[in-house]
């Protein structure tokens, strides 16, 4: 079958360890099923991936390893079905994402970026493909679901509440737009150039501002996937008693803190990762109730991953790649 492969890892080069070509098919062990893929979505995890970073580093046995952790596709009796990332100890009980064994599709186990892929039966969860595209649903199991946990399970909003998100149009920032927007927060939404901004705008946002810029009212939340470079004005711009939800750094691991204003103004800080089973099968329900489209900023064959890899890791795209296949 065709695949895009990271080949063996490459730290300095991660493009350079990038195969797109034929893979041997994936053999269905008991208990698992197979899903003939139809989209996928890329996300910085691929890149990882392909640099030998997180759970790789260290591991080059883990390798040559499928790309991809996220997507659609139907299982051999035609059902739809989005795929869950993560497989975990088989023995865990609760929350998934705290599972100490727990390892992201394309770590320990061949991705999505193939014709066909395997997880664990209990890893796909079934949607209505008359009521969202193959590409929009392919963005569910990893970008959304990040936004989703971020805004109903970690940041105590409220409906009617406000939130600021960092990156007007990232994958994780315009699925955190259309989520915000139709849970009823005021969204408030800091992009680096007019393009992105109005890309936020016609998601939803209420108000956008210059990356940066001064609020002229402090938030209810901040829900930050860019890390130093937004870092300090997140702190700043969040109210009293108030909560910033940081799930990234595509623009920096290390941010400064102003430590007396996180006790002072009692800033509540949260790590979150992905989302639980629960949680991908609610975020289903979530948009089909609510008519979402999730926001698909550019498509491309599987063939082309190089092409839509260099976008992702450049900065050009508005809103999420997906790869047909
Ligand atoms: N914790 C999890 O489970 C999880 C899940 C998914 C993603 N992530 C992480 O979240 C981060 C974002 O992922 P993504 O898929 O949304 O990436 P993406 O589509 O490439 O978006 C990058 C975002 O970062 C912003 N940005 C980058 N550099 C910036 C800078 N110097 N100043 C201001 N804004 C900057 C961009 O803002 P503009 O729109 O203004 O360009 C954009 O919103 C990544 O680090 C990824 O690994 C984590």
């Amino acid at each position: 079958m065709l695949a895009a492969y990271a080949d063996a890892p490459n730290y300095d080069d991660p493009l350079a360890a990038l195969k797109v070509g034929d893979h041997p098919d994936p053999v269905v062990p008991e208990g698992w099923v197979r899903i003939k893929m139809a989209a996928a979505s890329l996300n910085w995890h691929d890149l990882w991936a392909l640099r030998g970073m997180g759970s790789h580093w260290g591991r080059p046995e883990r390798f040559p390893i499928v790309l991809g952790c996220d997507g659609a596709g139907r299982l051999d009796d035609g059902t739809p079905v989005i795929i869950y990332p993560i497989i975990g100890n088989p023995n865990w009980k609760g929350d998934e994402t705290l599972d100490p064994d727990r390892e992201v599709l394309s770590e320990r186990y061949d991705g999505t970026l193939a014709e066909y892929t395997i997880v664990p039966a209990r890893n796909v969860v079934p949607f209505p493909d008359d009521k969202l595209s193959y590409p929009a649903a392919a963005l569910l199991g990893a970008a959304w679901i990040t936004a989703y946990r971020m805004l109903f399970i970690k940041s105590d909003l409220k409906p009617g509440q406000s939130m600021l998100v960092q990156g007007a149009a990232g994958g994780v920032s315009t699925a955190l737009i259309e989520l915000g927007r139709a849970a009823g927060m005021e969204v408030w939404a800091a992009g680096r150039s007019e393009e992105k901004r109005a890309l936020a705008k016609r998601l939803g946002a209420h108000h956008t501002i210059e990356s940066g810029a001064k609020l002229p009212v402090q938030v209810d939340a901040v829900l930050d996937t860019v890390g130093e470079a937004t870092w300090e004005h997140s702190i700043a711009s969040v109210r009293t008693g108030g909560t910033i939800v940081t799930c990234g750094m595509s623009g920096g691991a290390v941010g400064k803190t102003d430590i007396p204003r996180i006790w002072i103004e009692q800033i509540n800080i949260r790590g979150t990762f992905n989302g639980t089973l629960q949680e991908l099968r609610d975020l289903v329900s979530f948009v089909v109730l609510h008519k979402l489209n999730p926001y698909v900023g550019s498509l491309f064959p599987l063939k082309r991953t190089e092409e839509a890899l260099r976008k992702l890791a450049d900065g050009k795209q508005l809103g999420k790649i997906v790869l047909e296949i």
